[in-house]
């Protein structure tokens, strides 16, 4: 049984989606040990908590200096001894630190097909609006392992939603979560537990 720490930000509907996986034996090979936000208001809080999930914040707006930021997100990370850690829309630059302590061991989420509308600026609803103004057809949704670059570490998963007649960013934004996001992260969390996933040239 891995042991797997999630960081959120805000509604968390993709936590939700891992502890449902969960719950239907989807996921078997992995436990939820804490939940960490940057964002004391951040609802996926709350579905930790209904959970009996340690739920706690460590926001930079508590810190004077970023680095203290910084080193109190490591320490609150290597407290909970975790074997993986996912970003589930943790909207924070993961300081570089954090990635050599866990290096190949941090996977996030992304909504978009990476390399497509990701790097600097590109993150929630803000890609999907990208992605329509180009006029994909198709966009969807990357798990990824984290490196020290934007949204560059290796692919492990993705998977493409049609971008519909009509849609606009928060419909398009709804169906990549429920038809790839939801489904790529609890799946790619259960490979990882079962130590099908290796890092390698690809
Ligand atoms: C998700 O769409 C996730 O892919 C995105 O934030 C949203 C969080 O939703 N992440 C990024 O944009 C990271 N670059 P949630 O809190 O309901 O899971």
């Amino acid at each position: 049984m891995i042991r797997v720490c999630v960081c959120v930000s805000g509604g968390g509907t993709n936590l939700e989606a891992i502890f449902k996986a969960i719950e239907e034996k989807k996921i078997t090979d992995a436990q939820i040990v804490r939940v960490i936000s940057n964002n004391p208001g951040a609802f996926a809080l709350e579905r930790a908590k209904k959970r009996n999930v340690e739920a706690i914040c460590v926001s930079p707006k508590d810190y004077a200096e970023r680095a203290d930021f910084n080193k109190a997100l490591l320490d609150a990370l290597k407290e909970c001894k975790p074997d993986l850690i996912v970003l589930a829309g943790f909207l924070v630059n993961v300081p570089v630190e954090i990635i050599r302590e866990f290096k190949n061991r941090i996977i996030n989420i992304h909504p978009s097909l990476i390399p497509s509308f990701c790097g600097k600026g590109f993150y929630g609803i803000k890609v999907h609006e990208e992605a329509l103004k180009k006029g994909v057809k198709v966009s969807g949704a990357t798990v990824h392992f984290v490196d020290e670059g934007i949204d560059t570490g290796r692919i492990i998963d993705q998977k493409a939603v049609y971008v519909k007649e009509g849609d606009d960013a928060k419909s398009l934004q709804e169906r990549i979560m429920e038809e790839a996001e939801w489904v790529i992260l609890p799946k790619t969390i259960q490979r990882i537990a079962q130590g099908e996933v290796k890092i390698g040239e690809n």
